[in-house]
This record gives C-alpha cells, structure tokens and sequence, in this order.
C-alpha cells in the first residue's frame, strides 16, 4: 500500500491518535514538517491556529495528502519519530513499509539564517528549550526584540517548548538579521543559556529547602509517639530494577536511591516519572523521604534547583480548584516575595525541578487521561493537576519520582511511564543495620538478632523494613514470649498491640488481661478503621473522631499519630487530623473489629476474601469522605451489616487484602481466646469455621480451572495473583488441615508463580502449605525477590519439589549452602536453575558436593552468575564423580580457559551429560583445544554450546579433529566468536565424516554473504 493511500484509509485513525496525543506532540510534527519543507508558513499557521487538536489534524492531514506520495511517505515518517506508539505501528501502519529517509531529510542547509532557522527547527526548539530568557534578554538588549514581545513569548499559558517556538516564528518574521543573531548567540554558546540562581531564586531555595529539611528530618510515622531521627535510623533497601528480559533481553539488577534517575531501567525515554512500587511497609515513604533529605542537606541531587514533595493522601484533601502554582507555593513553599519571577524561573527550567510523589495508591481515583491541561495558572483539581504532571502536558521534562503498591498501576498509567523500579525491602545485612541502628547497646542489638535468626520465619518477616521496626522495638515481649511465639504477620501486629499497651498502663499483666481491661478502646479505634478503610479514609478530623466515640485518653496509646496533613478547611483552630501510625496498623485494627463484632454478618466475612477488582469511587474529596461517615451511626445491626459488606467492595484492594490476611491471623486456633468471654469464643470459631470454608473452595476452584496438559507436555498452573494471598491467609491461620485440604486437589506437574512479588514472607507461607501436596512438582518463582532469607524459608517445602526455578531472585552463595543442605536429603529434588544471581565461586563448593552425593541430579543451571575458572576447576571435581547430570549451564559466567579445560577433562569419561552451555564465557583457544580433544572421548554430549566467545579458525581446526572421531554430539553453538571462512572450511571438511550432528550454529563470525551462501551449499548442516 502506497503512503497516500494509507492515509486516505486510515484517516480516521491517524486522527484519532493525532487527537487524544498531547499538543507538544502536534506542534513537534509541525516543526519537522517545517523544517522539511513539507510545511510553508502559510500552512503552518493555517494548520496550527487554535482549537480543537482533532480540527487541526484533520487540516493538516489535507494538507498534507494534497502534496502527493512522497509528502505523505515523508508525513509517516516524521510520525514514526515522533510518536512512538504501539498503536500507530502495529494498527495503523500495519504492513506499511516507510521508504528510507533521503536526502530530503538532510539536504545541506541554505545560507540564509532564518531557512537555517527553519530547517533547524526541532534542534533549536530541543536547545532553546529552558533558555528562552536568556535568548529574549540577548535579543532585548541588541535592540532585535522590544520589552512587549518579550513577555508576549513568556506568557505563562505557553510550555517551554511553545516559547521556544514562539520566539522562532516572532524571529522569523524578523528577517534574516534577527534570525541571524539568534543562530550566533546560540552557536557561541552551545549549553549557554543556563543563569545561575538570581538572588531572588536562590532565597526561595533555602526556604523550600529547610521547609523540606524539617518535614523529612524525622520519620513520620513515628510523630507524636518518638522521634526518630532519620538520619540515625535510615537503611538502605534493595531497588531493582525489574527485568524486561521478554523485550530486550536484559536483565533485573539493583541500584542505588540516588541512581534513581539514571539511564539504567528507561523503557520509555519520552516519559518522566520514575516509579517506586514496592507492597506496604516496604519503605516507600521512608526513601522519598530520604531523596527528599539528600537533597535539602546537598548530600546528593544536587542537579535539581527545586523539589517539590506531596503526598498523595494529602492532596485527596484539597478540596478547591487549584492551579500549579498553587500548588507549589501555597501546598510545598511559599516564596517570600517575588512569586511570579520564581514561577517564572520553574517555568522556564523544567528540567532543574524535581517533584515527589508518595503514595500513588492512596489516591481517591484511579489515573485517567482524559482531562487534559497545560496551563500552569488554571485552575482545577489536585488530583487532574498531578495527572497532567505525570503526562508530561504540564511542566514537561521536570523529573518526578513517585511511589505505590503495584495493586495500583494500571496500563494506562504506565504509557507515561519512564522506569518502574521495585523497592523490595531490607536485604539480610540490612535487617542486622537496621536492629543495630535501633539499640545502641550491641550487646542488646545482638541478642535481638539473634534472637530473630533462630526464629526462620521471624527473620523472614524482617525483611519487610515495618515488620522489622515492630519487632525490633517490642523485642522484650518477643523474647519473653519465647520463640515460639511470632510466626505470622498477625502475631507481630499483635505484639505491638500488646506493647504500646504495657507502655501505656505500665503493668505486667499478661496479654489477654491487658487486651480485656481496654477492650473498650480497641473497639472504638477498630470501628474508626474499618470505617476509614471502607471509604477509602486515612486521615480522621477532630469530628470523625468523636463520631467513633475515639477519646482524648484512646488517642494516647498512640496507634493514631498527628498527620501532616496541609488543608486547611481540615485544621481550623486546634482540630488536628490524626492518621493510624501506619496504614497496616489500620488494616489490623479493621480486622479486630471484624473479628470481634458479634455482628458481622457471614457474608461480610466471605467478601473480604473474594477477589474483586476496584471500582473506581465517584468519592473523591474529603466532603464525601465525610458525607458517607460515618456509615452506620444511627442505624440497626442488621442495616450495619448490610451496608459495610456494600462498602468493604469500595474499600481499596490491597488494604482489604492485608486485612483478610489479619482477620484469618486472629481467628486461628492461636488467637481465638484473645479478650474472650465463652460466648464471644463460640461465636469467633463460627467465624473460623466459615473463613476456613471460604479459603478451601476458592483455591480448589482456582485448581479446577487449570487447563488440561496438552498432548505430550506437563501439566502445568501459572497462579492468579491472589493465588498467594489466599495461601498467606492459610498460614496465617496456621492450620495444617486447611492446608493439607486446600492442596489435596492440585493436580500438576509444574507450578509456576513467576513475577508474584514473592519475598521471604510469602516463602514462609509458600513452604507451610505445598509440603502437603501429595505429588512431586517444578516449583518456578523466577523473578521474585526470594533472597537468601526466602530460601530458608523454602526449605521445609523443598522434599516435595522435583525441580526449583529461582531465576533472578537476589540468591548469594549463603542462600545456595542451605539449598544444597536439603537437597542433598531430598530424593525428589533433581533440578535447580539459579539463573541470574549472585552466586560466585564459593558456591563452588556445595554443587560439587551436590553432585557427588547426589546420583539422581539431573540439572544445574547457573548462568549470569559471577562464577570464574576457580569456581569451574571446583565444579569440575564434583562433576568427575557424578554420573548422572543430564545439563549444566554456566551462560554468562567467566570460566574462561582454565574453566573449560577443567570441564573438559571431567567430561572426558563422563557418561551422562547431554547438554554443556558455555555460552559467554571468555572461553579462548586453550578451553577450546580442551573441549574439541573431550569430544574425541565423549560418547555422550549431545549440544555443545560456545556461542559469544573468543574461538578463531586455528581452534576449528581442532574441533574438526574432534569432530571426526565423535558419534554423539549433535548440535555444536559456534556463533558469535571470530571465526573467519578458513576456520569454517575445517569444520565443513570434518563432517563429511561424521553423521551425527545435525547442525552447527556459526551466525555472527567473520565471513560474507556470499562466503555464507558457498558454504550452506557444500554443508547443509551450518547454520547461520
Ligand atoms: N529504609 C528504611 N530505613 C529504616 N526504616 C525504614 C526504612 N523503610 C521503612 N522503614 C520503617 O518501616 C516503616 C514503614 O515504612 P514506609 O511507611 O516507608 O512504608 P511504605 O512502603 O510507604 O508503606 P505503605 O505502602 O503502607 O505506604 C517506617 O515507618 C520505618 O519505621
Ligand atoms: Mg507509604
């Protein structure tokens, strides 16, 4: 199809793109357009002039389908640069081949400055961008621009980007001298145009950055209750990076907060905002407030002249139209004077202004890009102001940094997307930091830890940084309570619970007296959880307070905390807003309230465990929050009932989650007689009965719809996500039967869980639940983050595995020791991929003792590890005294020569191994000459794969003779080395000798197209 007739047919879908695109996107069309000559100013302002985007595509579509062919070849072309969307190229394109771009596009430039202008247009508006001061006030002062058009070009209700153009079209119109002295000042100054911070700019730095300093200086979820400094208490987490290996073959690795900017992870280099997801209490707020200190204290981003920092929960409580600008000043910092020349500076530097946003999830709507704005001085809502920010249609180019719970990100949202980077928690040597960090006595800071590393599931709870701050600050009671005592995450809450009580009453009563002597309190604040949860409420007035009968004294346990909260309307005179500690903390005390009201109707509970997807909530502002509160003041039971099992369905997803999670916690056998009078006790193992019930049906119904195994292959299930919640709540509850029951009907071969957010916790979890099942499984949970301290957490489950997958999964040699502990005892256990970790040569040691031991062992997979030819020769020994693995693959390690001389040599006799990968590797001559004389013993090896290392012709030489006295390898991976047409014409000779192999890979080496067609015809067995 021709380009004129693609866009004579697809001209309701060109339009439709060019329409819902953003204006910046249509004006950077026109300018290459221009700058080809595809445009002449007459149709350019024909085209541009105001209005709808969808009129001035269309226009411009006539336009350009009236030029003919190969303006329409050339329009597609300036398309495919400009818009990189899968929808204009998958179905709209189609099949559509675009010519080359040709001369047109690269024509030498004319001598006139201002068709250089023209011809240069998207460069310069590229380079203006940001510096349109500077240029106005060069061209002012030379006399070329007045005072008037200078502000005409900075009106605030233009972008950069317009600005710039702006001042092109004004220049142009100019003549030739104005255009001439523009291109001068900008080529004398390649990065000219960047002023230093005017006094005026470099005050308001200092206010906004003490205000920040100040807000970020103590962590804020301790205030009102300690204050811990964040400085004293901070510990870095692991981000990762998440693998897009599916894309571009690359792979998941870890960076640094301060990296966060950086080029690493950038899967659209259009967007801006950088995303932190992370699950609750995983220190998402506590790192942005670490960027937030960083840069107040010049410690790092230092790049950024502003930063801007809101929290999501906050802005839901704006309840006025509010322009950018109020935003910033009136909701971050308000400059003391001159606002509108620091507006201004914002404005035209987008790029030195960094926003932070925390908590994306806890937003009353999801995402929507339906509402477009691009004025900074209009008025309208907080949230339609942040979704314009996060396009990139306001303020585009500044870099913004936000965080949420993955529950939260929809397709939508992640167009505008520049990287998502996974915060997964404390790593092993960050929990021992952090507990360190907590008591200054070491010898206390020991006992904790020591205390948590004999406690497996304990210490796996750690990882999660909340989790970690519970149990390091109720350790007293964790070790009176012996270790037996906190497993789940419930007895962790119910720890804290017990503590802030103790704190409280300063008695030395046990649990149970302390819970039942302010039952009365747990009830209040339970009931203002539930209530919160159930419409989205996470900051309470003085109002919604006393609404729940929450008292002065209730409030002093200290599980509410003053919240931070800006909005005025909400802080009139001494009523301050209070928020739970800690969102998880409100989730725990919604589950006591379900748990311990006699109210709570069956379905109530049932509800809390099926999975339904959010709705989006017409509740947006705190006027409604508080309408619909709270819910059942002045109603009967009954109606309670009915309508909190209506309003659990508005209640964010992952909250109720976390709550079912507790409810299940508090039911168990281990809870249940918690503050219990008979009666309540009869009524609560009612509830568990039911909770039980519930559980087991929706996971057998979950295994009922697995589709059968096609013919031939295994049968495998790739879980739902809740898939893992549902088995948390089984260990929550920690009841062997629910478990044993809920697998009794699983019928697979492989279970696959890959991408589930699996950390050490829901190991645990993982572990108490598939040991029951009754058949052998391939466990896959590649790419989690089950670190070393998952692995522990696996053990108990590993008998029941045939293979475990933990591809990129943060596993060091520690993990591996364990691993190969059990392994060793396990008789089922015959594969281990560990893919992607950081295994190095210590690990060495434990596989080789593996395979020694271990004569069932059929696979070993441990590629893109940072094994050396030390960990190979190590390997190798073990390797020696094993006759039964089938396949080993050390792709992407570097064992070099001395490695696979020493792989060589134990496969020399060796009688089992089908498949040897030594892919990437730094394998050169030696290893080569090695593997090719194994290959004349061998009787075994099947694929031999070299592909990626440094192998020249002489070494073909002697895999040639390696060759000829072979009868067992069939396919040998040569490609990717640097071996030339002479190396290849050894290979080709040597099998016309042998009959057994069935290809030879050689793609990527040092030969021609017509070498490679020569070749193919004398052997068709090469494979290029
Ligand atoms: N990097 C850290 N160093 C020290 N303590 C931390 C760190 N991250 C988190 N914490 C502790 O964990 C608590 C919870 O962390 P935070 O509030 O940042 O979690 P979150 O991921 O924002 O959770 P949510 O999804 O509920 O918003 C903090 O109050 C602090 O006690
Ligand atoms: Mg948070």
């Amino acid at each position: 199809m021709n380009a004129d007739q693609l866009l004579k047919g697809q001209r309701y879908q060109f339009i439709t793109i060019l329409g819902r695109g953003s204006v910046e996107i249509f004006e950077s069309i026109l300018d290459r357009l221009l700058a080809w000559d595809l445009l002449n100013w007459e149709e350019y302002e024909h085209v541009k002039s105001p209005g709808l985007l969808s009129r001035s595509s269309r226009n411009l579509l006539d336009v350009v389908t009236c030029k003919g062919a190969r303006a329409c070849e050339l329009f597609i072309l300036v398309l495919e640069d400009v818009i990189s969307s899968s929808q204009l190229t998958d179905l709209i394109l189609g099949n559509y081949m675009p010519p080359e771009k040709t001369d047109e596009s690269s024509e030498l430039l004319s001598s006139l400055a201002s068709q250089t202008l023209q011809k240069q247009r998207p460069e310069l508006v590229r380079k203006l961008h940001g510096h349109i001061a500077a240029v106005l006030e060069h061209l002012h002062r030379s006399g070329h621009f007045s005072k008037y058009e200078c502000d005409e070009v900075q009106l605030p209700i233009y972008t950069p980007s317009q600005q710039a153009r702006k001042l092109l079209d004004l220049t142009n119109a100019k003549g030739d001298d104005t255009a001439q002295v523009l291109l001068d000042y900008i080529e004398s100054e390649p990065r000219p145009i960047k002023p230093a911070l005017g006094n005026i700019c470099l005050k308001y730095q200092e206010k906004l950055s003490s205000t920040l300093a100040a807000q970020s200086r103590f962590l804020t979820s301790y205030a009102g209750t300690e204050n811990m400094c964040l400085e004293d208490i901070y510990v870095d987490c692991v981000l990762e990076i998440p693998s897009t290996a599916a894309e571009t073959g690359c792979l998941s690795f870890l960076i640094g907060l301060e990296d966060i900017f950086g080029p690493d992870g950038v899967s659209n280099k259009d967007a801006d905002t950088v995303l932190i997801t992370g699950e609750a209490g995983s220190g998402k707020s506590t790192s942005l407030q670490q960027i937030q200190q960083l840069w107040a204290t010049k410690r790092a981003f230092q790049d950024f002249a502003f930063v801007f920092a809101f929290s999501c929960r906050r802005l839901n409580f704006i309840d006025k139209p509010i322009s950018l600008k109020m935003l910033l000043f009136e909701y971050c910092c308000w400059p003391d004077d001159h606002q509108d020349e620091v507006f201004q500076y914002i404005l035209d530097h987008p790029e030195e202004i960094m926003f932070i946003l925390d908590g994306f999830d806890e937003f009353k709507l999801q995402f929507t890009d339906e509402e477009k704005l691009c004025s900074p001085t209009k008025p309208t809502t907080a949230l339609n102001l942040i979704f314009n920010l996060l396009q990139g249609n306001l303020m585009k180019n500044t870099k913004k940094v936000m965080t949420s719970r993955p529950s939260a990100i929809t397709a939508n949202l992640r167009k505008y997307l520049q990287k998502e980077v996974n915060l997964k928690g404390f790593s092993r040597e960050g929990i021992e930091t952090f507990i360190k960090k907590c008591h200054s006595n070491a010898s206390s800071a020991e006992n904790i830890l020591d205390f948590v590393k004999a406690n497996s599931a304990l210490h796996g709870l750690c990882h999660v940084p909340f989790f970690c701050w519970i149990v390091s600050k109720c350790h007293e009671q964790l070790m009176q309570n012996g270790s037996d005592f906190a497993h789940t995450i419930t007895d962790v809450y119910l720890l804290i619970l017990e503590h802030f009580l103790l704190h409280f009453t300063h008695s030395n009563e046990g649990i149970n007296e302390v819970l039942l002597s302010h039952v009365v309190t747990i009830l209040h604040l339970s009931k203002l959880a539930l209530d919160g949860l159930s419409s989205c409420c996470y900051i309470f007035s003085a109002v919604q307070l006393q609404e729940a009968e929450v008292s002065e004294e209730d409030i002093s346990l200290g599980f509410l905390v003053h919240s931070h909260s800006f909005s005025r309307a909400h802080c009139v005179g001494n009523n301050r807003n209070y928020e739970f500690l800690h969102i998880t903390i409100q989730c725990f005390f919604a589950a006591l309230y379900i748990t311990l009201n006699d109210n709570m109707e069956q379905s109530t509970l049932c509800s809390l465990f099926k999975h339904k997807q959010r709705k989006t909530s017409p509740c947006m502002l705190p006027a409604s929050c508080v309408k619909g509160w709270p819910f059942y003041c002045h109603q009967s039971g009954d109606q309670h009932e009915r309508k909190s099992e209506a309003m659990l369905q508005e209640a964010e997803r992952s909250n109720l989650q976390i709550t079912a999670s507790f409810v299940s916690g508090l039911l168990s056998g281990r809870h249940r007689n918690l503050m219990g009078k008979t009666s309540l006790i009869q009524m609560r193992s009612k509830k568990y009965k039911l909770v039980k019930k519930c559980l087991a049906k929706i996971i057998q119904k979950h295994f009922l719809s697995i589709p059968p195994a096609v013919g031939g292959e295994k049968k495998s299930m790739h879980a739902l996500p809740e898939f893992v919640w549902w088995i948390k709540c089984i260990y929550e509850m920690q009841d062997s039967d629910l478990a044993k029951q809920a697998v009794s009907k699983l019928d697979v071969d492989h279970l696959k869980l890959t991408y589930c957010g699996i950390g050490p916790v829901e190991c645990t979890a993982l572990a108490y639940v598939l040991k029951h099942l009754k058949n052998p499984v391939g466990l896959q949970l590649d790419y989690n983050s089950v670190g070393d301290l998952g692995i522990e957490q696996l053990l108990p489950c590993l008998d029941i595995c045939q293979s475990i997958y933990l591809r990129g999964n943060n596993i060091s040699d520690q993990g591996v020791s364990k691993l190969v502990d059990r392994a060793l005892d396990s008789c089922n256990l015959q594969k281990i991929a560990l893919f992607h970790n950081n295994l190095t040569d210590a690990c060495a040691q434990n596989f080789a003792k593996l395979l020694k031991h271990k004569d069932n062992f059929l696979a070993l997979r441990l590629g893109n590890n940072h094994l050396t030819g030390d960990g190979a020769e190590v390997l190798a020994e073990g390797l020696k005294q094993n006759n039964s693995i089938q396949y080993l693959g050390l792709w992407g390690n570097k064992v070099g020569d001395a490695g696979a001389c020493a792989l060589a040599t134990a496969l020399e006799n060796n009688t089992s191994m089908l498949w040897l990968s030594l892919v990437g590797n730094d394998v050169g001559s030696h290893g080569a000459r090695a593997l090719a004389s194994m290959l004349k013993k061998n009787t075994i090896l099947e694929e031999l794969c070299l592909q990626e290392n440094s192998l020249v012709d002489e070494d073909m030489l002697h895999f040639a003779e390696g060759l000829q006295s072979n009868s067992s390898l069939k396919v040998l991976k040569l490609a990717n080395n640097r071996i030339s047409r002479k190396g290849m014409d050894f290979i080709i000779k040597s099998l016309k000798h042998n009959a057994a192999i069935t290809s030879v890979w050689l793609g990527g080496n040092h030969v021609t197209a017509e070498e490679i067609e020569e070749m193919t015809r004398a052997e068709r067995r090469l494979t290029f």
